[in-house]
């Protein structure tokens, strides 16, 4: 709308002089100007979606900054507002940012810094609409369960699988791990005439043998010492349904001859039972193992293999298809928005670059929990910056490897306590000085002010 003409900036300053004054280095730039001395003529005359950013000062005679601010972001909430304020004490700041100010500029100012801070505003809008275009993108992809992403790696594998997923045969998914394998399995059953009955995981490898039977194929009362009631297994439990069999290259040898009895015959026998049930379930397998290998060396029945694998589905690692990242990172913005309650809208290019160049050896698993992690830190801010994120990663590889690392009271304890000698830090490389932090840090003043108090460094 606003891209054929002159990108709008809408100033309200009861003083005349300022009005001008940014009239004439704004407009040298080419942004077209409005400007208020009344500020209630101001707010009555707003039009959302007309223009860019307000410029507002604070002490104005009539209404003052801080309820003009509100009674813009009640008309249009995406707008970004730049205060501009004789004194900027940290209550007032904080009055500033609790209505949704963007920035806060103290007067007096450079013009230098007052083009500084309007570009930044208005790029933020232009990352916004960026993200906003990455959701449209989701929302208008052909849809496979909750699968996200549009590589042709991952788009080809999709189409197989959408292809097999109302033909009932067993389906076996391999990839690294956190490369979506239980998220494409679900979406087969999802896609399937089997929908509506159950879809039910198992863990092959993380059950004892015995268990692991007694889980798959139930008991009978007494089978054994400690069955003291007739139990259904995971395969009753699934009729009409899918059973999915995680890290099936775990599985043990007599277990596995019980499954392939079961998809010879569809029936197998509980434990302690002498006649067998039927039920119909469809198997699917997933694994990060190389089943083929494991089959050469003997731990896994060739007649099981092939029975299992009689569609193979490969799932790409993340970094063999970047292309899906931005969508992904928009997607889990999104849902631990939900989550959290955050306002979290964007990404800035340095840290999506970052996120695009990282390798992620845990795929999207590592993904989603880097991206929950920098909203659980820094989800009062909308963007997301490069600093923020790079340094919980690091901060994650750290303490993995510090083996010595005391784990002291919870996660948030942990993260306000790294939080607090962050901000430590990084005051005092400012020299103290809160605009300079804010820069190096990339973050907003105004949530910078927020930590300060909430910190309490001053
Ligand atoms: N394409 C995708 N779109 C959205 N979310 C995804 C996608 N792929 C994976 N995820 C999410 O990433 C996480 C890991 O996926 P999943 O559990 O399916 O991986 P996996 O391959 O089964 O891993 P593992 O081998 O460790 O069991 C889940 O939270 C899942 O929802
Ligand atoms: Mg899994």
């Amino acid at each position: 709308m606003t891209t054929a003409y002159k990108t709008e900036i809408l100033v309200i300053d009861d003083e005349h002089g300022l009005c001008t004054m940014l009239e004439a280095i704004l407009g040298d730039l080419g942004y077209q100007i409005e400007a208020f001395t009344d500020p209630v003529k101001a707010v009555k005359s707003f039009e959302p979606d007309r223009y860019s950013m307000v410029i507002t000062d604070i002490k104005m005679p009539g209404m003052n900054g801080i309820e003009v601010l509100q009674k813009i972001k009640g008309l249009d909430p995406e707008i970004p507002v730049l205060v501009i304020t004789g004194y900027a004490t940290v209550e007032l700041s904080i009055q500033a940012l609790r209505s949704g100010a963007f920035d806060i500029l103290t007067k007096p100012f450079e013009p230098e810094e007052m083009l500084n801070r309007v570009r930044n505003a208005l790029r933020h809008n232009e990352l916004e609409e960026e993200n906003r275009r990455l959701r449209k993108e989701i929302r208008g992809q052909e849809q496979f369960g909750e699968v996200v992403g549009k590589s042709p790696e991952l788009l080809n594998v999709l189409d197989t699988a959408r292809k097999i997923a109302g033909r009932d045969i067993p389906v076996t998914i391999t990839g690294e791990s956190g490369t979506g394998k239980e998220l494409v399995a679900n979406a087969i059953h999802n896609y399937s005439k089997r929908k509506d009955k159950p879809f039910i995981a198992i863990n092959c490898g993380a059950l004892p043998e015995a268990l692991l039977e007694s889980e798959l194929f139930g008991h009978r009362k007494g089978a054994f010492t400690g069955a003291d009631q007739d139990k259904r297994g995971l395969l009753e439990v699934a009729d009409g349904g899918t059973l999915l069999l995680d890290e099936v290259g775990n599985l043990p040898v007599d277990v596995q001859k019980a499954l392939l009895r079961f998809l010879q015959e569809q029936e197998f026998y509980r434990l302690g039972e002498t006649s067998p049930t039927r039920v119909d379930v469809r198997i699917l397998a997933a694994t990060n193992a190389d089943l083929k290998e494991e089959m050469i060396a003997g731990r896994f029945r060739d007649d099981l293999y092939y029975r299992l694998a009689v569609v193979k589905l490969n799932m790409p690692p993340l970094r063999k298809r970047k292309t899906d990242i931005p969508l992904l990172a928009v997607q889990f913005i999104d849902q631990f928005n939900k989550e959290f309650g955050t306002k979290v809208k964007s990404i800035s290019p340095r840290a999506m670059e970052y996120l695009i160049s990282y390798d992620w050896p845990g795929n999207i698993r590592e993904l989603r929990n880097v991206i929950e992690a920098t909203l659980a830190i820094g989800g009062e801010t909308t963007q997301i910056s490069l600093e923020s994120m790079q340094r919980l990663m690091d901060v994650e590889e750290q303490s993995v490897s510090a083996e010595n690392y005391v784990i002291e009271g919870s996660y948030s304890d942990a993260l306000a306590h790294f939080e607090h000698s962050y901000f430590v830090k990084l005051l005092a490389k400012a020299s103290g000085n809160v605009e300079v932090a804010a820069q190096m840090a990339e973050l907003n003043i105004a949530t910078l002010y927020r930590k300060i108090k909430k910190y309490n460094l001053r």
